[in-house]
């Protein structure tokens, strides 16, 4: 897959809603009844990050799930890429971006959002191919000011912001048009997951799914 194909589904997925949960999951047990509320809010692009000893098995639970599309987040190494993909996620995102995890992606065909936080990480993606991208830590590298200056003079780069974000400060970033989603953990707090309180998921999600 090249990184244009990339890119494209890349962009097909983050225009899916207006957020993208970043989930951090300890208990596999969790996942379908996590995954089923969240795209019952209007939520259906996941990324369940690869943190936690139950990331792979939460993938491949989420990946039954009707509606969803799971992705696996904090992706690092070509080991990462290949175990994800076979675990059945649809999409990656990454923090940065090497080399090495790049061509995994390519090789694996799993399209990348590949993480940059200054104009030249953004540049030297986009020589590489790579027009969606993620913005990385957002509010610590300056926030929905600091990507709005990035946009002036690489408009053709869009971007999904994350880091950060929550239900306060999402609309200062999804007014810029050079953002097509942003991510954040706020919508799968884990004390309501702790508590199965999946009704409560659903309304953060409907509540993100509206902001735009
Ligand atoms: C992450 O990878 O941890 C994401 O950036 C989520 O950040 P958040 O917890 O600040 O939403």
């Amino acid at each position: 897959m090249t990184p244009a194909d990339q890119s494209r589904r890349a962009a097909e997925i983050c225009r899916l809603a207006p957020v993208i949960p970043v989930l951090v999951i300890e208990d596999a047990a969790h996942a379908r009844p996590l995954a089923e509320a969240l795209v019952r809010g209007g939520l259906p692009a996941l990324e369940v990050t690869l943190r936690t000893p139950a990331a792979l098995d939460v993938i491949r639970a989420m990946a039954g799930v009707p509606g969803g599309v799971v992705g696996a987040g904090t992706l690092l190494t070509p080991a990462d890429v290949r175990a994800a993909r076979a675990a059945g996620a649809k999409f990656g995102v990454s923090p940065g971006a090497t080399d090495r995890l790049v061509a995994a992606c390519e090789d694996e065909g799993l399209p990348l959002l590949p993480g940059a936080a200054t104009a030249t990480e953004v540049m030297v993606l986009l020589e590489k191919g790579y027009s969606v991208q993620k913005f990385f830590p957002a509010e610590a590298s300056g926030g929905a000011a600091a990507l709005k200056a990035i946009g002036a003079p690489l408009a053709q780069v869009s971007f999904c912001p994350t880091g950060g974000i929550s239900l306060k400060n999402a609309r200062d970033y999804l007014a810029l048009p050079n953002v097509v989603c942003v991510g954040g953990s706020w919508v799968a707090p884990k004390d309501a997951m702790v508590r199965g309180d999946w009704a409560a998921i659903t309304a953060l999600a409907a509540e993100a799914a509206a902001l735009r």
